[in-house]
């Protein structure tokens, strides 16, 4: 017998479907010691029996992007236009590195600003979210009313920011998050990359975020964005950042490949 079809066999054994009778029977009696070992040993070895076809995560990927999901997705009940994935990985991330500042480009409605004053105000250590955007109009007024966030009117590029965030650094001085979810084009991005390039210090955690397009999976055609950044900033800067591999594999998509970056 071949090793495929040893794990097929195993996995009939652990996934065959009861029926009425036996379902009737599993919630009318008390587990016998022989059904619960089978229940126990079927949830430890559901990962080696697991075949999966290789296209899940990308598949799922263009349809939480194609389906519009990510625009219909609250914080609190304000708009954060993210995938929920990336959302807990940020949770995650920022429970490790317990930062002083989140500087975010991009605000949008502010779900997400809010998200990470939320995140930062469970960790408990004092901290500012500074949030920038071109255009601020379209803000909810639940993060306007958060003290936690600095919200800045701006182009993200502007010199006055990288001015800006050195004065938050002097009070604020511990780790920084930053996230570029602002305008996704190439240059935009990588200007980004370099404003912050002087005011990142090692360990500092970067995200770039909607990387995806331009076929990374989704859009193919969009034109040169976050990914096509990356690739130029590491050409220029091949020594500034690790990939954080580990974190943007981990819920098998993000909207951020290749856009998990630790400064060094
Ligand atoms: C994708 S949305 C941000 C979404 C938000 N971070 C969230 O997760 O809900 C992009 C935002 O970038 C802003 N933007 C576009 N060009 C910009 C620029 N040059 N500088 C700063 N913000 C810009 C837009 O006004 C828009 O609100």
């Amino acid at each position: 017998m071949g090793r495929n079809a040893v794990l097929r066999f195993a996995a009939s054994l652990f996934e065959s479907r009861p029926t009425r009778s036996s379902l009737a029977h599993v919630f009318a009696s008390r587990p016998t010691p022989s059904s619960l070992g089978r229940k126990l040993a079927s949830g430890a070895l559901a990962q080696y029996f697991y075949q999966p076809t290789g296209s899940e995560s990308e598949e799922y990927h263009k349809w939480y992007f194609n389906s519009f999901v990510w625009k219909k997705t609250k914080w609190m009940g304000v708009d954060c236009f993210k995938s929920v994935a990336d959302m807990w990985n940020y949770q995650e991330i920022l429970f490790e590195l317990k930062p002083s500042l989140v500087i975010e480009f991009g605000s949008a409605r502010g779900g997400s600003a809010l998200f990470f004053a939320n995140i930062m105000r469970q960790i408990g250590e004092p901290f500012k979210v500074l949030s920038v955007d071109v255009h601020h109009g379209p803000l909810d007024p639940a993060p306007q009313c958060d003290s936690d966030i600095l919200f800045v009117e701006s182009r993200s590029t502007a010199p006055a920011i990288a001015e800006h965030i050195q004065r938050l650094k002097s009070e604020f001085t511990g780790k920084i998050f930053a996230i570029l979810d602002s305008d996704h084009s190439m240059n935009h991005v990588l200007a980004e990359m370099k404003l912050l390039r002087p005011l990142l210090s090692a360990g500092d955690y970067l995200v770039v975020e909607d990387s995806t397009l331009n076929g990374h999976p989704v859009l193919p055609g969009w034109g040169p964005g976050p990914y096509e950044a990356i690739e130029a900033y590491e050409d220029e800067f091949p020594n500034d950042y690790t990939h954080d591999v580990a974190r943007e594999n981990k819920f098998g998509w993000t909207f951020a490949p290749n856009g998990y970056l630790i400064r060094n």
